[in-house]
């Protein structure tokens, strides 16, 4: 192959005669890298190898050229392989209802026999163009996604304020409390805050709180000297020493006992500390970053947790929202993750069907983002096919939305949903609905005014 053939784009040519496509391939080859198949089986075969940016097919194909079933099978086939590629259809001369179906599946554009080259090189063209813009906006998209924010993703209200908050802080000294339901992303907060502060060279060191026993956690916390304790057979730092410089990530900050919320209290205070058993001061430069998912207003008004340590803590306080409550971004999550997991693992899965993106909308993501993570991960694993449906993301049954609700919660959303499925089918009459939904009038008044239902 010429060198310069290697830059021109990529045509697929699909159809049955084979003086057709001679002709075509003869004429288009100036312009392009001409592939062609004659039937379903090899174009599909000939797409996957070569992945051509536009597809001529002939909706007539064998083995019955006189419906259009295999052209449309045909045409269904490429567009799940790449909902991208720009399809143009070719039908004969009385075709025009089947071009017009095809654009409904999602065919570019469509052209009727006998071909005028001069005039489809022109479409050609054009739907090259289309592609070629809509490539580039999705590498930009792409680019934009992966600098919004670190690997921080969200265009919601809501996350631009967590993202100004992060801005504004990083470059300060102030312990940040950061608080959220779990798999909200704390970590990602603090570690954003680390790596866009002065101490961005120096370590940042995570310690979870919950899960270290509390015997462990102090001398883990504040070091210790040699012969401090039984088995301290060496001098050793804790963690803030470690972070010296840098930051130190107190996860599930309200599992701290007491005893050390007072010592954690007076390093935030001096920036000193004493290792355990020792007994000189050490200034430590490390700036305290904290997290939890507990309601520390409730354990400081249950005495487990002090006031004075939450007010040097949450000198500034960033609140991670539920992702139920960030609109869009589930779905600008769920895209950037699949497409996270299926670059990494070769799998052929490129999209949701439109029910599961309804379907990712409508649940209630008790688990958050990391849910959301979980269950497209296992998806692309298992999902038989090239699309991730509700089932494959374990979100069809009618149940998965109320999961996380408590009954009530539960029980008043379907209420209100039943309700305005029914209204909407009697077009807004209450007497009926009210007889379909078997209540009196006044008691689906009562139920309109509660949920805040319009007629
Ligand atoms: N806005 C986001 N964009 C992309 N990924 C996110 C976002 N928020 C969270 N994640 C991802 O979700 C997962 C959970 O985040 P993270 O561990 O920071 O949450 P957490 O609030 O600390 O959870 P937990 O309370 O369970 O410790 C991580 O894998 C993280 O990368
Ligand atoms: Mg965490």
């Amino acid at each position: 192959m010429r060198r310069d053939d290697m830059d021109k784009p990529k045509l697929l040519i699909v159809d049955d005669d084979e003086e057709i496509r001679t002709q075509m391939k003869w004429a288009l080859a100036q312009e392009y890298r001409v592939f062609i198949a004659e039937d379903r089986a090899s174009a599909l075969e000939v797409f996957q190898a070569e992945r051509p940016a536009i597809v001529t097919l002939d909706l007539g194909l064998p083995p019955h050229p006189r419906d259009m079933e295999e052209g449309f099978r045909t045409l269904n086939d490429i567009l799940q392989a790449d909902t991208n590629a720009k399809v143009i259809v070719i039908t004969g001369r009385n075709g025009r209802e089947y071009a017009l179906q095809a654009i409904g599946q999602g065919a570019y554009d469509f052209f009727r026999k006998p071909i005028q080259l001069g005039e489809l090189q022109v479409v050609l063209r054009r739907a090259l163009h289309v592609y070629q813009l809509e490539q580039e906006h999705r590498a930009l998209q792409q680019r934009l996604y992966s600098q919004a924010f670190g690997e921080m993703l969200g265009t919601s209200p809501q996350m631009q304020e967590v993202f100004t908050a992060i801005h504004k802080v990083a470059n300060t000294d102030a312990s940040v409390l950061i608080v959220g339901e779990s798999g909200t992303g704390k970590e990602l907060v603090a570690r954003a805050i680390h790596r866009r502060s002065g101490r961005r060279e120096a370590p940042f060191v995570a310690i979870n709180c919950g899960a270290i026993p509390e015997n462990l956690l102090e001398s883990e916390l504040f070091g210790h000297e040699k012969g401090a304790f039984t088995g301290a057979h060496m001098q050793r730092k804790g963690r803030i020493e470690s972070a010296q410089g840098g930051s130190l990530f107190l996860d599930e900050i309200g599992e701290l006992s007491l005893p050390l919320q007072v010592k954690l209290l007076r390093f935030l205070q001096e920036h000193q500390l004493e290792r355990l058993g020792g007994r000189e001061s050490i200034a430590v430069n490390t700036r305290v970053l904290a997290a939890t998912n507990m309601d520390l207003h409730q354990a400081m008004a249950a005495g487990r947790f002090r006031e004075d340590l939450y007010y040097r803590l949450g000198v500034v306080i960033i609140a991670l929202p539920p992702l139920r409550e960030r609109g869009e971004d589930v779905l600008l999550l769920a895209k950037a993750l699949l497409q996270r997991y299926t670059t990494e693992g070769k799998y052929k899965i490129t999209a949701f069907t439109r029910q599961a993106l309804t379907a990712l909308q409508s649940y209630n993501w008790p688990g958050n983002v990391r849910e959301l993570e979980n269950r497209i991960k296992r998806a692309v694993i298992m999902a038989p096919g090239t699309r991730l449906t509700p089932g494959d993301l374990d979100l069809a049954s009618p149940f998965s939305k109320y999961e996380g609700q408590g009954l009530r919660e539960a029980r008043e959303a379907l209420e209100k949903e039943l309700i305005q499925r029914v209204l909407a089918r009697h077009k807004g009459n209450v007497t009926r609905t009210a007889t379909a939904l078997g209540v009196s009038r006044p008691t689906l008044h009562e139920l309109l005014s509660k949920y805040a239902i319009e007629r």
